[in-house]
């Protein structure tokens, strides 16, 4: 059987702040295949950016494993790390921040072309106006002389993109990546990166705090919801939708604004207990989720911790009441 092309296995993280030792994740197991999209949605804070970093082999995980199609990433060595280091791109939330403001369009995307030995001069040009048409800058040749600063804040994002794609990757790990554009071309983002994985054949891992965002994003792919650094429930999209299995991915989903009012007004709303997500200096034990669950059991929920376990339909859960009664939230808590 051939391995998945990207895994991970097991990993958590630890940080040590001036208050004490967190951990910001906690035990992720995410393996993905070829041409794949899938999003990891989750509050500020979950662990996200660190579960992406992690994904990307840009921050050691403190226990588990990152493998490549089988091998383990923090083994490699020499040629065979640079070309994990090639396959796997990240795309920041801030492309502002991320792309050097001296520099034009046309240098930002030759550096890594050349670097990588992968064109030069005339060759690089046609490479670049390529990229550019790819990711939906044209004409072309009106943006290879252009500074940061003179784009939007949706085009400096396709072009965080096109460098990305300068290295051919298989994998890209866009933290945030239409966060901080207008609501207006969020959308020809989304669908810009979904395309990398359609027709491209990139696996596309979209980080975000936004279901709505995931749920479009990620329509004929998976989600995985994060809560306080572990995975809750990941499933394809469309069921985990429809018919949510863990409570958490169930209040996230009621509180989703509908594009037509009057279904926003009749969907019902899951009433999580306290609004406060307790802090990773003083998690409560048993399942993190419990203090805020409408589902919660007493002697159970607050004593043993739940890990991923299956509910029919290929969708996984960490929830002891939906695992056992063999349903999903969504239907214990009378919400489809
Ligand atoms: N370098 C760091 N040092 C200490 N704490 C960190 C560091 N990076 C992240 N954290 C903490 O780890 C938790 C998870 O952060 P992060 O992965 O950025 O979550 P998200 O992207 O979902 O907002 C947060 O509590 C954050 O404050
Ligand atoms: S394990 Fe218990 S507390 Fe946690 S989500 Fe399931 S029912 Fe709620
Ligand atoms: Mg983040």
């Amino acid at each position: 059987m051939t391995p998945p092309l990207i895994e991970l296995d097991g990993v958590s993280r630890t940080y040590t702040t001036p208050a004490g030792t967190i951990t910001a994740v906690d035990d992720v197991s995410l393996s993905l295949g070829e041409s794949e999209t899938i999003c990891i949605v989750g509050e500020s804070g979950c662990g996200k950016t660190t579960t992406g970093r992690m994904l990307a082999g840009l921050l050691r995980p403190s226990s588990g494993r990152l493998l490549f199609e089988g091998a383990d990433v923090w083994e490699k060595k020499g040629r065979d790390l640079a070309r994990f280091r090639r396959a796997v791109q990240l795309v920041h939330q801030d492309p502002y921040a991320s792309l050097n403001p001296t520099r034009t369009v046309a240098q930002t995307l030759s550096a890594p072309l050349a670097k990588h030995n992968k064109a030069h001069g005339r060759a690089a040009r046609a490479a670049m106006i390529s990229l550019l048409e790819r990711v939906g800058l044209t004409p072309p040749a009106d943006f290879l002389l252009k500074y940061p600063h003179q784009l939007s804040g949706g085009q400096r994002q396709r072009v965080s993109i096109a460098r990305a794609l300068t290295v051919d990757p298989r994998v890209i790990v866009a933290d945030e990546a239409v966060s901080m554009v207008d609501v207006s071309i969020r959308i020809s983002l989304l669908d810009l990166l979904h395309n990398l994985a359609t027709e491209f054949h990139v696996t596309t891992v979209l980080i975000t705090h936004d279901l709505a965002v995931a749920r479009y994003f990620a329509r004929k792919g998976r989600i995985a919801v994060m809560y306080l650094g572990r995975v809750v429930e990941l499933a394809d999209t469309e069921p985990l939708v429809s018919d949510p299995a863990h409570p958490y991915s169930t209040a996230l989903i009621a509180a989703i604004p509908e594009a037509d009012p009057a279904i926003t007004r009749s969907k019902k709303r899951v009433s999580l207990k306290g609004a406060e997500v307790p802090s990773l200096l003083n998690l409560p034990p048993g399942c993190v989720f419990h203090p805020r669950c409408p589902l919660s059991e007493p002697g159970l929920c607050d004593v043993v911790v739940p890990v991923l376990g299956d509910l029919p339909g290929g969708r996984s859960v960490a929830c002891h009441v939906a695992v056992r009664e063999r349903q999903p939230a969504a239907e214990l808590l009378g919400v489809r």
